[in-house]
């Protein structure tokens, strides 16, 4: 099993002082930075795109940036991403045409691939596209929002998830998204989750410090 993985959501930070912010949220424990793209097309909501990133990385933000696309067309804003500095870009599979050519492109960019179930999304997208995959990232919410309940059966599809990884036998991260807090970050580990995303948890709390340590706790 892969080192457990803390990234905390920008979607909750302060936008008004995003580069501090984020730095703060860092500095307090956070691994990597999620980085949610939406599009008001895909889904409801409109948030930031490249030229945040890139100054992100100007401010001097060296940790891997995930990027988190929820938007449609995806393979034309990959490259653009790529060059203002993500580590890691995932996308929804139902969001393209051809999936295992979008996988191929982001790491043709240079960055790592994920793929992104919704809630109702199967997994069965993973079947013919493991080798192209760096990443699978399972929604616990229905993308659009930070502050949703985390949906309960997530855990079951992390645990067909994990089986999958771990019957490819690659180095596959294991994400997931929306809702995650330090009562609940148990049980998700225990389901399989390596990697994991929280917003509102960790902005919401007064000490980042404090919350991300007693997420890393639960995990155990
Ligand atoms: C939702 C986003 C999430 C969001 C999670 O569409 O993909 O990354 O920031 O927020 P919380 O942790 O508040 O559920
Ligand atoms: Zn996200």
């Amino acid at each position: 099993r892969q080192t457990p993985v803390i990234a905390p959501s920008i979607l909750s930070a302060d936008f008004a002082r995003l580069g501090e912010d984020t730095r703060a949220v860092l500095e307090a424990g956070g691994d990597w930075v999620h980085f949610d793209v939406m599009d008001n097309h895909y889904v409801p909501n409109l948030t930031m795109g490249p030229m945040v990133l890139k100054a992100l990385r100007t401010y001097g933000i060296t940790a891997p940036i995930d990027v988190h696309l929820m938007v449609k067309p995806v393979d034309r804003i990959v490259p653009d991403f790529a060059e203002a500095g993500a580590t890691l870009i995932s996308f929804h599979p139902e969001a393209v045409e051809h999936v295992d050519r979008t996988l191929g492109l982001i790491r043709e960019c240079g960055c790592q691939a994920g793929l992104v179930f919704n809630p109702a999304t199967p997994l069965s997208y993973l079947d013919y596209v493991m080798d192209k995959v760096d990443l699978v990232l399972i929604m616990s919410v229905n993308p659009g929002f930070g502050g949703q309940k985390f949906i309960p059966a997530a855990l079951d599809k992390l645990r067909q998830a994990r089986e999958r990884i771990d019957a490819s036998g690659r180095a596959i991260r294991l994400e997931i998204d929306g809702g995650v807090k330090a009562d609940n970050i148990g049980d998700i580990a225990a389901a399989g989750a390596d990697t994991f995303v929280a917003g509102s948890a960790i902005f919401g709390a007064t000490d980042y410090k404090a919350e991300i340590d007693a997420m890393r706790r639960a995990i155990g």
